[in-house]
C-alpha cells in the first residue's frame, strides 16, 4: 500500500513525484523557462563555473533553449563563442564594452548605422572612450586615422542606408597590420551573403567580432527583436560573458522561440527577397526620377566590384539581402518624394527590414554623414526593403506612385 500524502495540496502541486519520460523528440527544441536553477547539492553548486556550458547556473547566463539557438546561430556565421542580447543595437553595445575602457579610441565608418555613431558620441565619449569617423570607401583613409589607443575598429558591409560596399577584406588587412580588433556589423551578411570568420575561403582571414540584429532575417517576422554578438576568440568571448553577466544582460525564452522556429528558412527567405530586390532596383534603373541604384548586386552600384569578389567571388549571382535604396532627382521637391512614400500601398513606412511586408523610408543623407560622399548623386534617398509580396505587385505599386507623384 504508498503512504497517504498528508502534506498540504500547496506543498503537492510545488513539489510533485511526477516526471514525463524523457528524450522527447519533436521538431522544434523544447522552450525552457527559469529564473533560478536547481543543483543537486551543495557541492556541485559551489564547483559549478556559469561562463561554461556544460551545466546551468541561472537563468541570466543560459538555458537549454539559449544555448541552442548561440550554437545554432555560430553554424550559420562560422563563429565559435555566442552571445544573445536584446536587440542588435544591444549587441553592438556588449561588443564595444566588453573590449573598451577609458583612453581608448575607436573608429567608426561614416555609413555605419545611426544609432552605433549616437552610442559612440554619448556613453562610449562619456566613459572617457574618443571615436574618428572613417571613409568605408577608402582602406588608405582609415589606416591614416589609427591612432596608437585606437582598439577596435566597426565595420560595415554594406554601408547603412547608402548601400556602398567596401572593401572589406582591404579595410580588415589594415586593422590586422596595425593589431587592431575588428567587429563586423554582419546583419546584411547575415551569414549567408559570405563568411565573416573565414573571409578569403582558406582560413587565413576573419574579423574577431561580428554583431548581428536577429531582428532582421533570422526572426523574418518582424515581430522579435534580439541580436548576437559571436567571435572565435576564446579571450574575447570570456570579456563578452563577462559584460553580459555585470550587465545583467539576458533574453527571454519566448522570443528565443520565435528565432529557433524561423532559423531553418533562413537561407530561403535571404534568396526569395533577394530576388526580388534585384528586380526592383533594376526596374528603377529604367526610371527618369532615379539617378543613382543603390544596391552592391547591381551593377555600376558604388563598390559593386567589391560585393563581387567577397559575396560573388565563384561567378555566380551571388547573395545580396532584400534592401536596397534610390536616389531620386534633385530637382523634385521633398514634399513629392514624401507624397511617393505615402502614395505606395503594398510598401508600408517602416523601419527595419528581413520582414514579410515590404518597407520604405525617406532619409536625408546630408543630416546623416559627415559630407556628401563623392560616390553618391545629389538627390533624395529612398530606402526599401522587399517583404514576400509578388516582385511584380510591388513594381506595379511603385510605378503607380511614380507616375503619381515623380513626373517632373
Ligand atoms: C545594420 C543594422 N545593425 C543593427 C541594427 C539594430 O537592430 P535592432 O533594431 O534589433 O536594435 C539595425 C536596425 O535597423 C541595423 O539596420
Amino acid at each position: 500500500m504508498t503512504e497517504k500524502n498528508t502534506s498540504h495540496i500547496s506543498t503537492q502541486l510545488i513539489h510533485h513525484g511526477y516526471t514525463p519520460p524523457p528524450d522527447f523528440q519533436a521538431p522544434q527544441p523544447g522552450i525552457f523557462k527559469a529564473s533560478t536553477v536547481f543543483f543537486p547539492n551543495v557541492a556541485a553548486m559551489r564547483q559549478r563555473d556559469w561562463k561554461d556550458k556544460s551545466a546551468y547556473t541561472y537563468g541570466t547566463h543560459g538555458t537549454p533553449t539559449s544555448f541552442t539557438l548561440e550554437e545554432r546561430l555560430c553554424a550559420l556565421e562560422g563563429g565559435k563563442h555566442c552571445v544573445l542580447t536584446p536587440s542588435g543595437l544591444t549587441a553592438l553595445a556588449v561588443a564595444s564594452f566588453a573590449i573598451l575602457k577609458t583612453g581608448d579610441h575607436i573608429l567608426l565608418p561614416d555609413n555605419s548605422y545611426g544609432p552605433n555613431k549616437v552610442l559612440a558620441a554619448g556613453e562610449l565619449t562619456s566613459f572617457g572612450i574618443s571615436h574618428t569617423f572613417y571613409n568605408a570607401m577608402d582602406p588608405q583613409d582609415l589606416a591614416s586615422k589609427i591612432k596608437p589607443n585606437t582598439q577596435l575598429v566597426w565595420l560595415e558591409a554594406p554601408g547603412s542606408i547608402s548601400m556602398e560596399f567596401p572593401d572589406l577584406i582591404g579595410l580588415i588587412k589594415v586593422c590586422q597590420s596595425h593589431r587592431v580588433l575588428t567587429a563586423l556589423d554582419n546583419t546584411w551578411g547575415a551569414g549567408i551573403a559570405f563568411k565573416p570568420f573565414d573571409l578569403l575561403g582558406d582560413g587565413s582571414l576573419s574579423v574577431d567580432l561580428t554583431a548581428h540584429a536577429l531582428t532582421k532575417y533570422p526572426s523574418g517576422g518582424g515581430d522579435v527583436l534580439m541580436g548576437s554578438v559571436m567571435t572565435c576568440n576564446d579571450g574575447l568571448a570570456t570579456k563578452l560573458k563577462m559584460t553580459m553577466s555585470r550587465l545583467g544582460i539576458c533574453v527571454g525564452p519566448n522570443d528565443i522561440e520565435s528565432i529557433l522556429r524561423s532559423l531553418p528558412t533562413i537561407s530561403l527567405r535571404y534568396a526569395a527577397q533577394d530576388l526580388s530586390a534585384r528586380q526592383l532596383a533594376q526596374w528603377w534603373k529604367g526610371q527618369k526620377a532615379c539617378v543613382q541604384v543603390l544596391h552592391p548586386a547591381v551593377e555600376g552600384s558604388p563598390g559593386h566590384e567589391h560585393w563581387q569578389a567577397l559575396c560573388a567571388s565563384d561567378g555566380s549571382a551571388g547573395h545580396a539581402a532584400g534592401l536596397f535604396s534610390v536616389m531620386l532627382h534633385p530637382s523634385l521637391a521633398q514634399v513629392q518624394v514624401d507624397a511617393f512614400c505615402d502614395s505606395l500601398s503594398l510598401f508600408r513606412l517602416g523601419y527595419s527590414w528581413g520582414g514579410p511586408i515590404s518597407l520604405v523610408v525617406p532619409y536625408n543623407i546630408a543630416s546623416l554623414r559627415s559630407n556628401w560622399p563623392s560616390h553618391l548623386q545629389q538627390g533624395y534617398l529612398v530606402r526599401f526593403s522587399t517583404g514576400f509580396e509578388d516582385p511584380q505587385d510591388l513594381i506595379h505599386d511603385l510605378a503607380k506612385a511614380v507616375e503619381q507623384c515623380l513626373n517632373f
